[in-house]
């Protein structure tokens, strides 16, 4: 007994001492595998431990598809990495699983989406093949939610009734050098989504978003954060219920339509600063041959229900940009703009878009000071959790969007 107790415990001390043993042996092996995102995405070497491949060609693959991969990742926490080989990808992805995903697009010129050489592509609008309409999700590229009920944009002042009960979704999704592309149309017809993104936290990253209608929607508990990524749409093109912080990126305009942003308000127990802010971006005709056609006519956004909240901040503006900025939205004789309610606001901009008199004149764009921008300012200042604190900025890149790589 009293034997058995010593060797138990000569066990114990000695399983510890080995534990401690390999533990530095796992840091020193981690130390030589050095991890670079960029080499990754241009060699395939120095990626993460366990990244999976993913090519329809090439044999290092893993899988053909990418939902092949995805379907492949475990339903835990574990934060798991997929490589695209460069390459054109004509299917739907869903991601449902709360562990980190990070999808990386394989690519020599990380920094420049322009150059993104992984397209993954799907044609569809709001209705199915019998002409029926379904919800919006149901056309997307690209859906982050945790349930297709969570994805469901709804219809009414308030949207799908998501059931309280749904739980968090991705804690942690990034996307870096990865275009999705709707190519239901070359022009507004229906709702036609490249991302569909609810309750979860993500970052996209030299990522492009092309579509006409809808393009991107950031929905129900939704934290989206965009970086050196190009948005292009007609209409209402940014649009949701969640938050969305889009830096540094470009505002595509390939036609005018409703308007560039269309938010809708929810009311919460805390004050949540749910809305789409767009900062140090350009908002720009998508080529030179349509600009003639959009001139003066592209609003900057219309409030989908009276609680949007929108801000451009420091962004330039092409001619395309409606001289009164923003515009109201009527639906059977009932204006949604509500003063004091409604914030269609810019900050700073310049550029010919920007006519401060037609601003005034329009009547629904508010021109905001320094001191009424303050509590926007930051991602940390308007991204919350669940329960509304603020702050929840732990998923974005910082080490690549503060070193601009
Ligand atoms: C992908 O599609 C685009 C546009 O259709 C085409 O220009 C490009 O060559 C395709 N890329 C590959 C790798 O097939
Ligand atoms: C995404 O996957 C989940 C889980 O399989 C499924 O319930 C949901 O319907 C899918 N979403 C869409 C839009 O197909
Ligand atoms: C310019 O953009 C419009 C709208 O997307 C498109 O229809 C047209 O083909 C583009 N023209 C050129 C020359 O790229
Ligand atoms: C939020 O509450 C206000 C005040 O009660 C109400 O007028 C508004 O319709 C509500 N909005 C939504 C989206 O429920
Ligand atoms: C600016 O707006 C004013 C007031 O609506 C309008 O008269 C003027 O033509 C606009 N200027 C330009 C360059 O569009």
């Amino acid at each position: 007994m009293q034997v058995e107790h010593c060797s138990a415990m000569f066990r114990v001390y000695f399983l510890s001492l080995l534990g401690l043993l390999f533990h530095t042996v796992a840091v020193h092996s981690a130390a030589l595998q050095h991890v670079s995102r960029q080499q990754c995405q241009s060699t395939g070497t120095h990626c993460p431990s366990g990244t999976i491949i993913v090519s329809a060609s090439d044999n290092r693959a893993h899988y053909a598809t990418i939902q092949g991969a995805l379907d492949s990742l475990p339903a835990d926490t574990s934060s798991q990495t997929i490589l695209i080989l460069a390459g054109n990808y004509t299917e739907q992805l869903n991601v449902t699983r709360s562990g980190p995903v990070t999808l990386l697009g394989q690519t020599s010129a990380s920094k420049d989406a322009t150059r993104n050489r992984v397209r993954i592509i799907w044609a569809a609008a709001n209705k199915d093949n019998t002409g029926q309409s379904v919800d919006n999700v149901f056309s997307s590229v690209l859906v982050v939610a945790p349930t297709l009920e969570s994805s469901l944009t709804g219809s009414g002042t308030t949207g799908y009734a998501v059931p309280a009960d749904t739980p968090f979704g991705n804690t942690d999704f990034r996307a870096y050098n990865v275009d999705f592309d709707n190519t239901w149309s070359e022009y507004s017809d229906g709702p036609a989504h490249a991302l569909s993104f609810s309750r979860a936290n993500g970052g996209f990253y030299y990522c492009g978003f092309y579509s006409y209608q809808d393009t991107v929607y950031v929905g129900k508990l939704g934290n989206a954060y965009f970086y050196k990524s190009i948005i292009a749409g007609q209409t209402d093109f940014l649009y949701g219920f969640g938050t969305a912080w889009i830096q540094s990126s470009e505002l595509q305009l390939r036609g005018c339509g409703g308007g560039i942003t269309a938010w809708k308000g929810s009311n919460t127990t805390f004050t949540n600063k749910y809305g789409v802010y767009i900062v140090d971006s350009n908002l720009r005709a998508a080529n030179s041959s349509i600009a003639p056609d959009i001139k003066g006519k592209c609003a900057l956004g219309r409030p989908w229900n009276s609680q949007h909240r929108s801000i451009f901040a420091h962004c330039y503006e092409d001619g395309t940009v409606d001289s009164s900025g923003y515009i109201d939205w009527v639906v059977s004789g009932v204006a949604r703009f509500e003063k004091g309610v409604t914030l269609m606001a810019e900050y700073q901009t310049y550029g010919p878009g920007f006519n401060e008199s037609g601003r005034v004149a329009g009547g629904v764009t508010t021109v905001l000071d320094k001191k009424a921008y303050e509590p926007y300012s930051t991602p940390q200042k308007v991204f919350q959790n669940q329960e509304g604190v603020l702050g929840n900025t732990k998923w974005i890149d910082w080490d690549t969007v503060k070193a601009g790589n």
